[in-house]
C-alpha cells in the first residue's frame, strides 16, 4: 500500500550535520522515493498545529524552543508501507531505550532532541503534509 509521510529532520539533526546520514538510511529503502524537500525555520504557529495535541504537558514549551532552536529539513516520503516503515526507522521516541541500528538509536541521548519526526499514522500524515506542504495534491 502506497502512503505518504511527512517526516522532519529536527534542529538537532540538522546542527549535528547528519542530514545525509538520515536521508541516504531513508533514500535506501527500496521504492521509497522523496518528493519534497525543504529547509525552513518553523514559526511557534505551524509548531503549535503540528503539535497541538501535546499542549500542556510538560514537555510541550521546551518542545516549543527546541523546534524553533534552528533550520529543521522538511521532506515527503512516498512509498509501500512508508508510515510504519519511518516509524521504525527512526525508533522509539526515548533515544536511549531505540535499538541500535535505528535514527534514534544510533545517534540520539536525549527524549526531546532525537533527530527526527515521521508521521505515525494516515491520519496524522494527511493532516502534516496540510501544514507543511499545503501546494502538493
Ligand atoms: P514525533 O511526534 O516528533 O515524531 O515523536 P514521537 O511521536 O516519537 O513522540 P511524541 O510523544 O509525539 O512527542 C513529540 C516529541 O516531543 C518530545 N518529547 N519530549 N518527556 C519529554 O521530555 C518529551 N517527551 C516527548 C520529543 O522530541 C518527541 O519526539
Ligand atoms: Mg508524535
Amino acid at each position: 500500500m502506497s502512503q505518504r509521510s511527512l517526516v522532519l529532520l529536527k534542529p538537532d539533526a540538522v546542527r549535528r550535520g547528519l542530514i545525509g546520514e538520515v536521508i541516504g538510511r531513508i533514500e535506501r529503502k527500496a521504492g521509497w522515493t522523496i518528493t519534497a524537500l525543504e529547509l525552513r525555520t518553523l514559526d511557534q504557529d505551524t509548531l503549535e498545529q503540528h503539535y497541538g495535541e501535546h499542549k500542556g504537558k510538560p514537555f510541550y514549551e521546551p518542545l516549543m524552543g527546541f523546534m524553533q532552536s534552528g533550520p529543521v529539513v522538511a521532506l515527503v516520503v512516498e512509498g509501500e508501507r512508508v508510515i510504519e516503515g519511518l516509524r521504525t526507522l527512526a525508533g522509539p521516541t526515548d533515544p536511549i531505550a531505540a535499538a541500535p541500528g535505528s535514527i534514534r538509536g544510533d545517534f540520539g541521548t536525549i527524549v526531546r532532541e532525537n533527530l527526527i519526526h515521521a508521521s505515525d499514522s494516515e491520519e496524522s500524515a494527511a493532516r502534516e503534509l496540510k501544514i507543511f506542504f499545503p501546494g502538493l495534491v
